[in-house]
């Protein structure tokens, strides 16, 4: 775990806030490339924040962006409660989301807050020389981060879109992008969308890469179920308001995830019997369709039981 301290607190928008964090021992802070990012112990749990890197930065601090969910669980309001020279802890930098080099340009497209891991992809290929257009969807321009930084810093290659003005088309931005690389992040709802459009465009599996930014929480309607470990054959309930993971962690398993929040494929198990409810970013339309595979640590069941090979 890293000792930071908080350097500077700055308001981006009303919700949403920017801490600048230096190594709180004075030893140097481990490096990271574009997409990384660091978990952040709160009083809700550890919690993921990409870290955002602009061409000016000196390497010596990490810079994350919180935004406030007034439906959350308290860890983004814990955030916002911190003041500058407040000490926290977090893990080392990860990366789930890296930029993958090659010679295919890059189109980034962000949702909301999802906007914080592309920065640093378009300050890393702004320094490359590399080509690629950056798209920004938020609902208005006073709740969208950045926007007059990434202007300037990104010039005619980033385009921002505006949902009461117009609402970003997916499937036509997509269908311009047949020959590029797509780095996706933003909510559930709009990762699906522009997963969607980049697959019907006919941009290869390999070339879509999607970071989600948020938690799998459970939904109204949710129901408990069984897991049953084909290895075994232990049936082990997983509650209305518990993940399949934390049921096998109760019951003494040791399942191997990361990102926890449907993205990074770590989990990823076999599906030998039953059905299952997808709520990841990570299968493909495909893979969903064959009910072969799930990632268990935001899926759940849409039958009464799930035979995994565990
Ligand atoms: S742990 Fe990352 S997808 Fe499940």
């Amino acid at each position: 775990m890293l000792d930071l301290t908080i350097a500077q607190k700055t308001v981006v928008t009303k919700r949403i806030s920017e801490f600048l964090l230096v190594s709180g021992d004075g030893e140097p802070l481990p490096s990271y490339s574009p997409g990384a990012h660091i978990d952040v112990m709160t009083t809700a749990g550890a919690r993921s924040y990409s870290l955002v890197d602009w061409p000016q930065d000196s390497g010596n601090s990490y810079r994350i962006a919180v935004q406030q969910e007034e439906n959350g669980d308290g860890g983004s309001r814990h955030m916002h409660s911190l003041d500058q020279g407040a000490a926290i802890s977090a893990t080392a930098p990860k990366n789930d989301f890296e930029l993958i080099d090659g010679t295919k340009p890059v189109a980034l497209v962000a949702g909301g807050i999802g906007i914080t891991p592309l920065i640093s992809m378009a300050t890393q290929m702004t320094a490359q020389g590399r080509e690629f257009a950056f798209h920004y969807a938020g609902r208005s321009a006073d709740v969208m981060a950045y926007l007059d930084p990434l202007r300037t810093t990104f010039g005619d290659r980033f385009t921002p879109h505006f949902d009461d003005a117009k609402t970003l088309n997916l499937p036509a931005l997509m269908g311009g992008l047949t020959n590029h690389a797509v780095y996706i992040c933003g909510p559930k709802g709009m990762i699906d969308a522009a997963r969607d459009a980049a697959e019907n465009a006919g941009i290869a599996a390999g070339d879509i890469h999607v970071e989600l930014f948020s938690t799998g929480k459970a939904e109204s309607g949710d129901r408990g179920f069984e897991i049953e470990v084909a290895s075994t054959g232990q049936i082990i309930p997983v509650a209305a308001d518990q993940t399949i993971i934390e049921a096998l962690e109760a019951a003494g398993l040791d399942p191997l995830y990361d990102c926890a929040r449907g993205d990074c494929g770590i989990c990823q198990t076999a599906v030998i019997s039953g059905t299952p409810d997808h709520r990841d970013v990570v299968l493909s339309q495909t893979e969903r369709d064959s009910g072969t595979v799930m990632q268990i640590c935001v899926s759940r069941a849409a039958s009464d039981r799930l035979v995994l090979d565990l």
